[in-house]
């Protein structure tokens, strides 16, 4: 795998990504972004949503489509010569769809070569938003598409295993973006053993982790600090019934800056609508629930949230 030195790409970016992902399956990652799709489209931007869990893959019910005959493993397959070329219509004015759909290929079997390919294309994709829907879990795989957006929004439920999921989750990103930009083989090293926690290496914190890198390279680890500073990670917490699940998202911040040394900044919450599990059983499109649905203007908010312009391209490059 080619090694990333510690050094940003200039300020180029024509098109804002966000990566949807966060630990857990079923916390509501493909509703929010197929909805924060509708909603940005509605204001007027062109939107293309990418359904990257290509393992269960589900963008498409939510507009009550049934599976797109293409989708994103027929550009890795080579069948189609262009990622533009396996772009389907959703039926919502401006929002267009990748399909994960009948995929053969799971995003964690996606090769080195394959991932490269699909990440650089997508960045090239000329629509103002570009919002990729994650699957659950953290592979490698995974954690680059959320590392390669601009933005990366964590979703989860207020239940206390999905909450720890989520941190698992940024834990794992974060080892995966330092193992990514340094070069030390020594710190490397470190990392790796931070990860596995064997030879007696455990890190309590992000901090304990700079703490021992600072004394192998000194300033390495003031200046991996100023690095994580720069990623921009969000989070809603969805499907909330009380006061008391409202509060977790503010918590969950504050654990993430004492703990991993990063600002997450709480989007908001998403009220449970059982309406909305009700439609989509039926194949009712999400559309048919504007404007009534209080969950629909708490992801309008957190959509408005969401779009000041991005003026740094804050992902990796796979060249
Ligand atoms: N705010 C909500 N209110 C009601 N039901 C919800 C809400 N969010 C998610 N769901 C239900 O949970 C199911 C799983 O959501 P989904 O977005 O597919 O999860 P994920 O993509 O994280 O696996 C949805 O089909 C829907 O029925
Ligand atoms: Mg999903």
């Amino acid at each position: 795998m080619a090694e990333q030195g510690l050094t940003k790409k200039p300020a180029t970016a024509k098109n804002h990504i966000f990566a949807i992902g966060g630990g857990k399956g079923g916390t509501g990652k493909s509703l929010i972004a197929a909805s924060i799709g509708i909603c940005l489209a509605a204001r007027g931007s062109e939107v293309l949503l990418i359904d990257a869990d290509l393992g269960t893959a589900n963008l498409h019910t939510f507009f009550g489509l049934e599976p797109p005959k293409i989708g994103l493993s027929d550009f890795v397959t080579k069948k189609k010569s262009t990622i533009a070329g396996v772009v389907v219509k959703t039926g919502v004015n401006n929002l267009k769809l990748i399909s994960g759909a009948k995929d053969m290929i799971g995003i964690a079997n996606l090769s080195y070569g394959q991932k490269t390919k699909v990440l650089n294309n997508i960045k090239r994709l000329k629509y103002k938003y570009i919002l990729i829907d994650l699957g659950p879990g953290t592979t490698f795989n995974i954690l680059d598409f959320f590392l390669i957006s601009h933005c990366g929004i964590l979703i989860t439920s207020p239940e206390p295993t999905s909450i720890e999921n989520t941190y698992r989750f940024v834990k794992s990103l974060l080892f995966r973006y330092l193992r990514k930009t340094i070069n030390q083989k020594l710190v490397k090293s470190l990392i790796d053993r931070g990860v596995r926690q064997t030879s007696g290496q455990k890190f309590d914190s992000i901090f304990d982790l700079l703490e021992a890198i600072e004394q192998i390279e000194p300033n390495l680890g003031y200046t991996i600090a100023s690095y994580l500073s720069t990623l921009d990670i969000k989070l809603v917490i969805n499907e909330v019934r009380t006061d008391r699940d409202r509060a977790i998202g503010e918590k969950m911040a504050l654990v993430a800056r004492k703990y991993f040394g990063i600002q997450i900044d709480f989007l908001g919450s998403v009220s449970h609508d059982a309406n909305i599990r009700k439609g989509l059983l039926q194949m009712k499109p999400l559309m048919a629930y504007f404007p009534h649905s209080k969950a629909f203007k708490e992801i309008d908010e957190i959509s408005q949230k969401i779009t000041p312009a991005y003026q740094l391209d804050l992902g990796f490059s796979f060249d």
